[in-house]
């Protein structure tokens, strides 16, 4: 126990917390332990006054006037393009197109590539880990066109079975492989560069649903080069109601408009339209702006602390987390149960206890964690769980917050098993 105490201390936050509000604010008269970032991030006050500021003093929409603040506004907008372009490595800004969320970017593509491309019996491959917008989408457009879908395994452990990947993508010849750069219950990490790899060699188009990783993880699409990347802005310090669908621009060129209506267009007669050019034929009517912007002040405090630094400190919190939790009787962990190639979110159950009264007990300790399905049904199910509690840790977790954690957990047990 000495041990983990020593632990628990060398593991400090990586963002100064003071820069956070929102984590000054107590709980049920508790300081806050928030342990839901895989739902969404808290926001530094840099982003919050990004915002603010655009509407105190820029507050124009887009694209639209000769005058000072919508020129502004529209360079402020432009700007944050570029510069998500140049945080994924991007070959261009534009390959970057402002959504609302991950789940509209994976639609987009779904109405756009997916109605153009596929036809009745081609495959769609996706893997059991998926969270229900990397699923659904492509269950609609499995519906609309008569396409299947097949399924990569994922083993006891929480991996991907990479044998059956392999096997499938040989029998099945998919038109589209789509998967998690890290699942939001199980934390895996899938070896992605491979899978794109393989996938294209099996002459599959590949979209990767970066919501997790993209937050947590150095993102470079060049390297990885699939062919699509979506995620969105609030589980990386930004705000709601913004995200990015990457997609390589030859593909993206090839594609029909998404939605109908201002800004997407070249030129519009009665009967007829011209889309305008990428990225702008996907953006139909006022963006969020104030959104793209603090995404943007969002991007910069990320780099301040480097994606590289980022990524390490979570792994330092994942292994304590996993050490600490699993020494608790009763607890079972869903997922890799060590820190390699994992990202800091933990799904458990604790014997009897139903996750979401665990959830309620911690609330009143201040401890926020998530309970449910996670818009994962398929792999509750797969692994014969109806829900799971999950912590999730980011830039301004430390270990003695997993600490009290492990105490909550204890003390719920105590009292209820
Ligand atoms: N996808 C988010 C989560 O896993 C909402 O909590």
């Amino acid at each position: 126990m000495l041990d983990q105490t020593n632990r628990a201390r060398s593991i400090e936050a990586l963002a100064p917390r003071a820069d956070f509000p929102i984590l000054a604010r107590p709980i049920h008269d508790r300081p806050l332990i928030y342990l839901d970032s895989t739902a969404t991030s808290q926001k530094p006050a840099t982003v919050l006054d990004a915002m603010d500021s655009y509407y105190r003093q820029t507050n124009a929409n887009v694209h639209r006037g000769a005058y000072t603040l919508s020129e502004e506004a529209s360079e402020q907008y432009e700007q944050a393009r570029r510069h998500i372009a140049r945080f994924i490595h991007a070959h261009s800004w534009r390959e970057i197109i402002f959504t609302r969320n991950t789940t509209e970017g994976i639609n987009l593509l779904a109405w756009t590539w997916g109605l153009s491309q596929l036809k009745a019996r081609d495959t769609i491959l996706l893997t059991e880990m998926e969270h229900h917008s990397n699923l659904v989408p492509w269950q609609i457009l499995a519906q609309r066109t008569g396409a299947q879908l097949a399924f990569v395994p994922v083993r006891e452990d929480g991996r991907l079975d990479l044998d059956a990947y392999r096997q499938l993508l040989e029998t099945h010849m998919p038109k589209l492989v789509a998967f998690s750069l890290m699942s939001n219950v199980l934390g895996t990490i899938p070896p992605a560069r491979l899978m794109v790899e393989l996938a294209h060699a099996a002459g599959a188009t590949v979209f990767c649903d970066g919501a997790q990783s993209v937050a947590h993880l150095p993102t470079d699409v060049r390297d990885l080069d699939c062919d699509a990347l979506a995620f969105s802005g609030h589980k990386m310090l930004g705000p709601t109601g913004i995200g990015v669908l990457y997609g390589k621009r030859a593909l993206l060129e090839a594609l029909p408009p998404f939605m109908g209506g201002g800004d997407m267009i070249g030129e519009v007669q009665l009967h007829t339209f011209t889309p305008n050019a990428l990225p702008w034929k996907f953006e139909a009517g006022t963006p969020a702006i104030a959104e793209v912007i603090g995404l943007a002040a969002a991007l910069s405090y990320l780099e301040h602390l480097e994606m590289a630094r980022v990524a390490a400190h979570e792994t330092a919190l994942v292994d304590y987390m996993l050490a600490r939790l699993s020494a608790i009787p009763g607890l079972r962990i869903i997922g890799p149960t060590d820190a390699v190639d994992r990202g800091a979110v933990v799904s458990f159950t604790l014997a009897e206890l139903h996750p979401h009264d665990l959830a309620t007990l911690l609330d009143r300790d201040g401890i926020a964690i998530r309970a449910g399905h996670h818009c994962a049904q398929p792999l509750m199910e797969r692994f014969a769980v109806p829900a799971t509690a999950r912590a999730s840790a980011y830039v301004y977790t430390n270990a003695a917050e997993i600490d009290a954690l492990g105490v909550a957990i204890e003390r719920a047990r105590r009292l209820f098993l």
